[in-house]
């Protein structure tokens, strides 16, 4: 079976002062329709560059250099530029960790779906008031009225986030990119944004690829996962075969920093060191300054991928099958 989209061997730069940056080296991973997909690394491994790929929503200094995004038998990255407005917010939609970038203060949450609506399924006034209502009930909020003819400053944060979700699934998108979607609320609020994408995904038969830095929060939403270090993949699999059987040492770094209910407050085991700065130079794999398991063959050759076991592999000298 073809995935809805899949990404192939995606590599991009950037054109910084100091050289050409290498963001991403090599990304591989599709979506299956209905299906809600984990990115996780810490930050600077390339998350967010990756689901802007997809959008082509890239800063100016960005350059792909290699790969392909198909989505629908069409590769994204080729595209002309018409044709990817068509698809960005209508068959493909982005949220991101901060609704202010993508809720326009100086318009109601009304008027700034309608727009959305409109543009994308040329629908009349009155039916995009109407679709625009039922979005906002879909996502949990009360009295759509009220919010209809709010500008985004009256909402509180998580009315804020709902109400961006509600836009992003407007034009009923196949894929919504989710960036850090919940990052920066409260736990509570949290839980019931995730809860609604989950609910989203069934009730709509939408496709997700939800973006974070906490593995924590890919156990409770995610079908399926990509680990991402010096933008590769480092591991990849079902989310259980990969929270019971972790074979990257990155992965299972990730996993001991996951704050457990039992110890709030605590010190985490965080990964010593940091993400490598410009990732594509590294000979080798780009972990192993910081890999207690390290040694002198991973410096120096770069890492086999290993298949664990159907649909789960991981990069590493040391991985093994099951
Ligand atoms: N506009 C930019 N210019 C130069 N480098 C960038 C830019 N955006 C991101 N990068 C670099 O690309 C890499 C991946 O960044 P990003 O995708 O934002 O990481 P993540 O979302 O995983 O935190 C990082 O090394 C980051 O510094
Ligand atoms: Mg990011």
């Amino acid at each position: 079976m073809s995935a809805m989209l899949d990404v192939q061997e995606l590599r991009l730069e950037f054109k910084t002062a100091r050289g050409r940056l290498k963001a991403l080296n090599g990304i591989t991973f599709g979506v299956e329709k209905g299906e809600v997909f984990g990115l996780v690394g810490e930050t600077g491994c390339g998350k967010t560059v990756t689901g802007l790929s997809i959008l082509q929503l890239l800063p100016p200094s960005a350059v792909v250099t290699g790969g392909a995004i198909e989505f629908e038998t069409q590769n994204l990255l080729t595209l002309p530029a018409d044709r990817i407005a068509q698809v960005r917010g209508g068959k493909i939609s982005m949220i991101f960790q901060d609704p202010s970038s993508s809720l326009n203060p100086v318009f109601t949450i009304g008027q700034q779906m309608e727009r959305v609506i409109r543009q994308h399924l040329g629908k009349s006034q009155a039916q995009a008031r109407r679709q625009a209502e039922e979005m906002l009930a879909a996502v949990g909020l009360p009295d759509v009225r009220r919010i209809l003819t709010s500008y985004p400053h009256q909402l509180s944060g998580g009315q804020q986030q709902r109400a961006m979700i509600a836009m992003a699934i407007s034009c009923r998108p196949r894929l919504l990119v989710a960036d850090e979607p919940t990052t920066a609320l409260d736990v509570t609020v949290q839980a019931q944004i995730l809860r609604l994408l989950n609910n989203l995904r069934a009730s709509m038969g939408l496709s997700i690829i939800l973006i974070t830095h906490n593995l924590g929060v890919v156990a409770q939403t995610c079908d399926r996962l990509a680990v991402l270090y010096a933008g590769r993949v480092v591991e990849t699999g079902v989310t259980r075969d990969i929270f019971t059987n972790p074979q990257h040492p990155y992965t299972s770094g990730l996993m001991a920093a996951i704050p457990s209910p039992g110890s709030r407050g605590m010190k985490l085991a965080a990964i010593p060191g940091a993400v490598p700065s410009n990732p594509g130079a590294v000979i080798g794999c780009p972990f192993a300054p910081r890999c207690a398991l390290a040694f002198e063959r991973c410096t120096v050759e770069a890492p086999p991928i290993v298949t664990v076991s159907a649909g789960h592999s991981a990069v590493c000298f040391l991985a093994k099958s099951t």
